[in-house]
């Protein structure tokens, strides 16, 4: 089986979609006032609850926090990291229009995060990225986005 595969969004299964669809809602709280570029981020769990996060900018720009990181974070905080086996990520539709690149794809520090989540879940994570226009979903796992990843 390919690492990456496309299909459209109506055709995941329930969970996976509505994860997806979790993650764009996700963007409505996103904190972005200077990118504007508004991203969410959906976490499943093995019970199938989900837990959501969005992007928190900071006025000194480097500090901000993608949404990846902000729902993982959260989800460790809430002692449930263990238990996550995948995550779903999407961007605003209008704002995301006018950027490059056709999914929203996790920036690499977030892979990194990944990497570490993995590491604590003990399992690969099936990572799930909506498309610009929202109709489509490129699927992954955080091992194939970081080979050859970094770890102690
Ligand atoms: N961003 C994320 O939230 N996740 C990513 O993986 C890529 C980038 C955010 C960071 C910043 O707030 C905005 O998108 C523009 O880069």
């Amino acid at each position: 089986m390919s690492a990456v595969t496309i299909q459209p969004l109506a055709d995941l299964p329930p969970t996976l979609r509505a994860l997806v669809e979790a993650a764009h809602a996700a963007t409505r709280t996103a904190h972005a006032p200077y990118s504007r570029f508004h991203v969410g981020a959906a976490l499943l769990f093995a019970d199938g609850s989900q837990h959501s996060g969005a992007n928190f900018e900071n006025v000194s720009y480097g500090l901000s926090l993608c949404a990846e990181t902000v729902a993982i974070a959260a989800a460790s905080a809430a002692g449930r990291l263990k238990d996550m086996v995948a995550i779903a990520i999407a961007a605003d539709g209008e704002l995301a229009a006018a950027v490059t690149g056709e999914f929203i794809a996790p920036c690499g520090r977030c892979r990194q995060v990944l990497a570490e989540a993995v590491g604590i879940c003990g399992h690969d994570i099936d990572v799930l990225m909506l498309s610009r226009d929202g109709l489509r979903v490129r699927s992954t796992t955080a091992r194939a986005l970081l080979p050859l990843a970094f770890g102690l």
